[in-house]
């Protein structure tokens, strides 16, 4: 009897994977990945002199979990500049002791935003730790930390669901920083697409019980919208993008902590830039040299910036802009659930592949097939001039051909590259040749991970690196051909860049030509973006067929061999007759609409205490029944909070909208002082805290 019911059983199961229209389960949550706030240089400038010097806007980690009952796809969007292998192995071997084997590299997409105002120091690679004097221990912690926070409330939080679709054109938040590359792109190619960069935003939507429980709005745009003069951490556009969003669904509840999330992860975002106004020089005021983004006079800065009077103002207005497609989006879904709906499977492949020499087959225009390789990881000349989002150094154009001055002497020194490293990368010239460059230990990834999920008709290519409109359109096409070809009606394939591991920027063949820094950037080789196509490709084809990549591939583990150069902290102390939280800069009484409202509170060094998941400043407000109640914290966009020696400087610009919830008529009184001392003391400062 028992051996009758077995093979049943398992026709059963083995027939639930293939099921049509499998239920869907949905998990969803959120964690404060908010890294140290002083001392630490921000990541993607690449500006060493770029510290943390407090917080505008608190770093989150935003999390799906989408399951039918066959598989699960776990996707974390963190607002940091990347995602890196170390992050991504701690946070895989800790679900595993955490959950069993229900999550694994292969269904865990993690992705980074790439806001450009948060702390660096969690890449385990050489060279993108060598502005921030080394790994940086407190950052990989908030990170990892935080991440599986909102994993776990996202696993936590798992019920039947439902999944929707949704995209609309965002035709005002993005150009092309490299046009010039962009127009080396076969003509024929370029004429399918109305725009040099991508304007569509692609939406999932997750419901249960009938209730909208999250959002994940993916775009092409770099968060660059603060520049390399900003000191303050911040989730940039994208992060006010999901303020935004979340606000109007969870009401006046404290950001990162209401029910309803909206994350808004990047894309194939390469080439593009947020700073529509078009790039000048900053002395002059002249434009810029198109092809290498020069100054006449060379020792003047090219930088895009706008749309906004200021950076400030500038990242709310993209923010806020794709705050509302994303509204948009929803309300449309809101009228065509039916169509709106996904179904279908869900499933997951990845694979780790060595890009150092990934040889496949190219097929040509002509139809023609070669054989083409990658190349070992090494950076150009052009990488090091930077770009129009974040200048770097005038020795350095974009655009560089050849070898030049004293950096081929100098960069001969940390490797020399063989004549086949050189002939393999042209037509870029070798400034890092960073794939033999091993010491203190590897300073580009050359295993990495490529991963593949899929809801129905909808894939997630997770991408690694930064991928140029082009080479994401690319990615694109042919996912859409495979899946056409295993019979997916009307595919949707959504490109999820930063995920995973972070290997710089992949342009396309012939941007790669042009070498400007997109192309420089681009550390495989000039068939860097060929080899992922294929490589997409193949884990689609897997994925259909139900097989598995191989697995004896594995990056190395180089959390060990971390060096940090980075001061150490010291305990704090107050000053004398002072302790923590006492207010040492009091506050006016009155103040008007758009009033500055500045306080200064006894403090000690942020790196002390992150106070994750709280905050180091609370306004309140006292209602007419006595009691205070939050209006804002350090994550709000109406506060900034900065580190001054031993004091925590507060600043609250109360603007229009700050100004309707906080003081209700147009004038108001600001708690008075014994107040704000018997607040301060109420919530302690964080070293208090951790004294006790
Ligand atoms: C964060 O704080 C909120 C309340 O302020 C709490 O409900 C939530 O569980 C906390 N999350 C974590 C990960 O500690
Ligand atoms: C950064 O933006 C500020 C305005 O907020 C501007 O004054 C400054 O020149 C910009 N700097 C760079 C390098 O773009
Ligand atoms: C493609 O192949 C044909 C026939 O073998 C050859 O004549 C042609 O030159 C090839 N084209 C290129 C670009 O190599
Ligand atoms: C490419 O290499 C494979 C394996 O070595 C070989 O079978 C194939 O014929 C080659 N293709 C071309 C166009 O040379």
């Amino acid at each position: 009897m028992f051996l009758l019911v077995f093979p049943i059983v398992l026709c059963l199961h083995s027939a639930s994977g293939f099921e049509q229209n499998p239920p869907h389960l949905v998990g969803i949550g959120i964690g404060d990945v908010t890294g140290p706030a002083a001392d630490v240089a921000m990541m993607g400038y690449a500006k060493h002199w770029q510290e943390t010097k407090g917080i505008h806007l608190r770093q989150f980690a935003r999390t799906f979990i989408a399951c039918d009952d066959v598989d699960c796809i776990v996707f974390c969007s963190a607002d940091i500049g990347m995602m890196g292998t170390a992050v991504k192995q701690e946070v895989v071997k800790r679900m595993n002791a955490e959950f069993g084997g229900k999550y694994h590299g292969g269904n865990v997409i993690l992705s980074g935003t790439h806001t450009h105002s948060g702390p660096s120091g969690f890449l385990s690679y050489a060279l993108y730790n060598i502005p921030n004097r080394g790994f940086v221990q407190e950052t990989f912690d908030a990170i990892v930390e935080g991440i599986l926070d909102s994993i776990r409330e996202a696993h936590r939080s798992i019920r039947p669901g439902k999944i929707y679709y949704g995209e609309t054109l965002v035709p005002n938040a993005n150009v092309n920083r490299s046009p010039t590359a962009y127009l080396a792109n076969p003509e024929k190619e370029r004429k399918r697409y109305e725009h040099d960069v991508d304007k569509v935003m692609q939406l999932l939507q997750f419901e249960s019980d009938g209730e909208i429980r999250g959002v994940f709005a993916w775009f092409a745009v770099h968060p660059t919208s603060m520049n390399n003069t900003n000191m303050l951490i911040s989730s940039d556009n994208k992060g006010v993008a999901s303020l935004i969003v979340e606000k109007h669904f969870n009401g006046e509840v404290m950001p990162g902590k209401g029910p309803f999330i909206a994350a808004f992860p990047a894309s194939n975002l390469g080439d593009t830039s947020p700073n529509l106004k078009s790039p000048v020089c900053i002395k002059t005021g002249e434009p810029c040299d198109p092809i290498t983004s020069a100054c006449k006079d060379r020792g003047d800065f090219c930088v895009a910036s706008g749309p906004g009077k200021d950076m400030q103002e500038s990242t709310w207005i993209i923010g806020d802009r794709q705050a509302e497609a994303a509204l948009e989006i929803i309300e449309e879904i809101g009228r065509n659930k039916e169509r709106s709906r996904v179904r279908g499977a869900i499933k997951s492949i990845g694979q780790y592949v060595d890009m150092t020499n990934y040889q496949f087959e190219l097929e040509q225009e002509d139809g023609n097939k070669t054989n083409v390789t990658t190349c070992k990881p090494a950076m150009g000349y052009s990488f090091a001039a930077g770009t129009t989002d974040g200048y770097g150094s005038l020795e350095f154009t974009q655009g560089e051909k050849d070898q030049h001055g004293i950096w081929r002497i100098l960069t001969a020194l940390l490797d020399q590259p063989t004549e086949e490293q050189k002939k393999c990368h042209a037509p870029k010239p070798i400034l890092f040749n960073t794939g033999d460059m091993t010491w203190p230990y590897p300073w580009q990834p050359e295993v990495v991970e490529t991963t593949l999920g899929m809801i129905g008709n909808v894939a997630i290519a997770a991408l690694p690196g930064e991928f140029t409109t082009m080479a994401g359109r690319r990615i694109r096409d042919r996912l859409r051909r495979v899946m056409r070809s295993h019979g997916k009606r009307d595919p949707k394939i959504i490109l999820a860049g930063l995920s995973n591991t972070y290997t710089s920027y992949v342009a396309t063949f012939e941007e790669y030509q042009v070498q400007r820094y997109e192309g420089a950037s681009t550390i495989f080789g000039p068939y860097t973006n060929a080899a992922y196509i294929d490589q997409f490709e193949k884990l689609a084809d897997a994925l259909f067929d139900g097989a598995t990549m191989r697995s004896d591939l594995f990056p190395p583990n180089l959390l060990d061999k971390q060096i940090s150069l980075l001061n150490l902290i010291m305990p704090d102390h107050p000053p004398v007759r002072k302790d923590f939280g006492d207010c040492s800069l009091e506050p006016e009484g009155m103040y008007r609409r758009q009033d500055s409202v500045h306080v200064a509170f006894v403090s000690g060094n942020p790196r002390n205490d992150r106070r994750k998941n709280g905050t180091y400043l609370l306004v309140e407000k006292l209602e007419a029944n006595d009691l205070w109640v939050d209006v804002a914290t350090d994550a709000s966009w109406e506060t900034k909070s900065g580190s001054l020696f031993l004091q925590l400087v507060y600043t609250v610009v109360t603007d229009e909208e700050f100004e309707q919830q906080a003081w209700n008529t147009g004038e108001g009184e600001v708690t008075p002082a014994t107040k704000q001392k018997q607040q301060a003391r109420r919530r302690k400062s964080w070293r208090l805290r951790s004294q006790f």
